[in-house]
């Protein structure tokens, strides 16, 4: 897919997902802002795009930090142009406790990176994008966010949340030339295997294994291109034809 002149914003782009979005949107020409609070596994990421595409800029953040979102964003405003495409993955998934397991510490680091680390970075780009006429914003929530998962309602909660939020404010911008979506991954591979095509079986889905990092980020960009400027609002599930919630 071609993004030659688009420069997309990617959250939590070191591992996993993100990486794969951030490989894929440089092999399309895209200029990269990358962040992340793995600044080891960030600056790989960062050497692997740069020898891709020409324009990467990689910067270790928080995404729950609102005034170094904004930094980055006025910098690579600067640097850029303009951001065109944001995509919202950073989060938090893989603490398993009951719901009486779960400490309010524990929830409230959940709203805070998942929920709110999605506002902020949103809140730093929206306004620009529709001032342009143009933008693509793709939420990565989760099929916990549909469904539910049992010992997980920390996580579950904040992926629901982050589906309505995308609901609701693909509404309001829509006539602005900017899409809103999400995409619910259900079962993804590993995120510290660096192959982003490598998939073991799961009796989670009907498919009979796990999803690729690649095969996510092939639909994020899809989202993340002109083609999808009809296609706004939504939560398309990327999940095998889930079996099990
Ligand atoms: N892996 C799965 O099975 C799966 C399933 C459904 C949904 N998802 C969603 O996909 C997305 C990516 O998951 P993944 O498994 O590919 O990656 P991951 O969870 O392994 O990595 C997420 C990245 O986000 C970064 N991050 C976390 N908190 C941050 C913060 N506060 N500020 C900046 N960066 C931060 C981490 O350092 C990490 O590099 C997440 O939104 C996750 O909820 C994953």
């Amino acid at each position: 897919m071609e993004f030659k002149g688009k420069t997309a914003f990617i959250t939590g782009a070191a591992v996993g997902i993100g990486r794969a979005v951030a490989l894929q949107l440089a092999k399309g020409g895209a200029n990269l802002v990358l962040i992340d609070l793995n600044s080891e596994a960030l600056q790989k990421t960062e050497e692997e795009t740069k020898g891709i595409t020409e324009n990467v800029l990689a910067y270790t953040c928080d995404v729950t930090d609102y005034a170094a979102v904004s930094d980055v964003v006025e910098a690579a405003t600067k640097q850029f142009g303009s951001i065109d495409i944001l995509v919202n993955n950073a989060a938090l998934w893989r603490d398993r406790a009951s719901f009486s397991e779960a400490d309010v510490a524990l929830w409230k680091r959940y709203l805070d990176v998942n929920i709110m680390g999605t506002v902020y970075c949103t809140k730093a780009v929206i306004d620009r994008m529709t001032d342009n006429g143009y933008g693509r914003i793709i939420n990565v929530a989760s099929v916990a966010g549909v469904y539910g998962n049992a010992k997980m309602t920390h996580y579950s909660a904040t992926k629901g949340a982050v589906i309505a939020l995308t609901k609701a404010l693909a509404k309001e911008v829509a006539d602005k030339g900017v899409t809103v979506n999400a995409v619910s991954p259900g079962s993804v591979s590993p995120a510290d295997n660096p192959d982003i095509d490598f998939s073991k079986p799961s009796d989670l889905s009907f498919t009979g294994r796990t999803g690729t990092d690649r095969e996510n980020a092939d639909l994020i960009c899809f989202l993340a291109s002109d083609k999808a400027g009809y296609i706004s609002g939504q939560n398309i599930q990327i999940d095998g034809c889930r079996k099990k919630m």
